[in-house]
């Protein structure tokens, strides 16, 4: 059988602690090896790398940069195309365009011994779009070898469509409005802070914004197709997402049985708590090194049902939780597709059912 290697490119909010998950979960996730690629040589990045290093990750970089990272006490093992050729999936975890500019530069060439690459959220348009639970009936071996795991906050709004209006029928949903309300930044990045609330623009007529457009066309690869509208802004804070959402159902529905589809999805977690602060807390104590990999936290006191059709809400998105796993989920279809979902059930610790 042939070794599997993992290769993660960028060790920043999502690279870094999705490094970290799969050294910690080698074994229980059928890994040989996890490799990873640092761009750029930083004293103030070299806890991170040493620490990523001593959970048995193997750094790559640039050739031209190898004597950067040895001055700065880091010993590059690997060369950025080796790293690449050697591997049997690539995550690329870098910033908006990025992933595009490596496929076109490396990984296109090494279609011929690597099974898959995957992108997130920023790279529209890099392959077949996924998130876990939403459209693994979509996935096709012989097909996808290009994958764009979509963005934390589409997950999120793409988990509440699926659970409260398509679980009564395919086409049960008249018409979904949501606005997102964004932290500025993560805890782990210290510029893009906004100084008071900003409001986004649309710039998709038709969807709003790009989280309703990206929601649309996950659900399009299941041949669906949904009335969905978003609007976005961005408030000073560095705590978690929150998605308020507004759903339109042609069957009635009641608050009763809302709360039990909720209750009865293992990725969804539900929360009397209406303190984002709150919810990030509960998640630096009981998550993976501060992450909950939920898709979803849907704060109970803010539900209403309206005329028996229409539920209004608010969820809280926790962090970058649920594209680490759906970047993990869809590793492991790569490479273990008939047997992927039991292997990802070692991070079933990370899921909750209250926060
Ligand atoms: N932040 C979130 O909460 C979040 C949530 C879900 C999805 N995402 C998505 O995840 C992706 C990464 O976002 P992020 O927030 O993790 O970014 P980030 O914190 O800015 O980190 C970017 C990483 O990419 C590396 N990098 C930059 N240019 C590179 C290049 N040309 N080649 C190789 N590596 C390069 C950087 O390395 P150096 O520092 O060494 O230069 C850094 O480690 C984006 O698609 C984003 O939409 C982010």
């Amino acid at each position: 059988m042939s070794r599997k290697v993992v290769h993660v490119v960028g060790t920043g909010t999502i690279g870094e602690p999705l490094i970290g998950l799969l050294c910690d979960f080698k074994e229980d996730l059928g890994l040989d090896e996890v490799t990873f690629h640092k761009n750029t040589p930083l004293t103030t990045d070299r806890s991170k790398v040493r620490s990523l290093i001593s959970r048995g990750a193997r750094l790559s970089t640039h050739e031209d940069k190898f004597d950067g990272f040895n001055a700065i006490g880091l010993k590059p093992e690997l060369h950025t195309e080796e790293a690449i050729d050697r591997a049997s999936v690539v995550i690329d975890c870098t910033p908006t365009g990025f992933g595009h500019e490596n496929k076109h530069k490396y990984y296109e060439n090494y279609l011929h011994n690597t099974t898959g690459f995957i992108a997130q959220g920023s790279e529209f348009g890099f392959g077949k779009m996924y998130a876990r639970g939403i459209n693994d009936s979509a996935l096709n071996h012989e097909e996808d070898r290009f994958i764009q795991v979509v963005s934390c906050n589409t997950h999120n709004l793409s988990t509440i469509v699926k659970n409260l209006a398509l679980a009564d029928g395919e086409d049960n949903l008249v018409e979904g409005r949501f606005t997102l309300i964004r932290r500025s930044n993560d805890v782990s990045q210290s510029s893009k802070f906004v100084p008071s609330p900003q409001v986004g623009s649309h710039k998709d007529n038709d969807y709003g914004t790009h989280h309703a457009r990206d929601a649309a066309l996950l659900f399009n690869t299941l041949d669906l197709k949904l009335n969905l509208f978003s609007s976005a802004m961005i408030v000073n804070s560095q705590y978690m997402h929150i998605l308020h959402f507004h759903l339109k159902l042609k069957e009635p529905t009641t608050i009763q049985k809302v709360i039990a589809r909720l209750d009865s999805n293992d990725l969804i977690a539900t929360t009397d708590k209406v303190h984002a602060n709150e919810v990030f807390s509960f998640g630096r104590d009981h998550g993976h090194f501060g992450r909950i990999l939920n898709q979803a936290v849907v704060s109970i006191p803010s539900l209403n049902i309206r005329n028996g059709t229409e539920i209004t809400g608010f969820c809280f998105t926790p962090q970058d939780g649920n594209s680490l796993f759906s970047s993990i989920a869809v590793t492991e279809w790569l490479l273990y597709p008939h047997s992927y979902e039991n292997k990802i059930q070692c991070l079933a610790p990370f899921f909750f059912d209250e926060v």
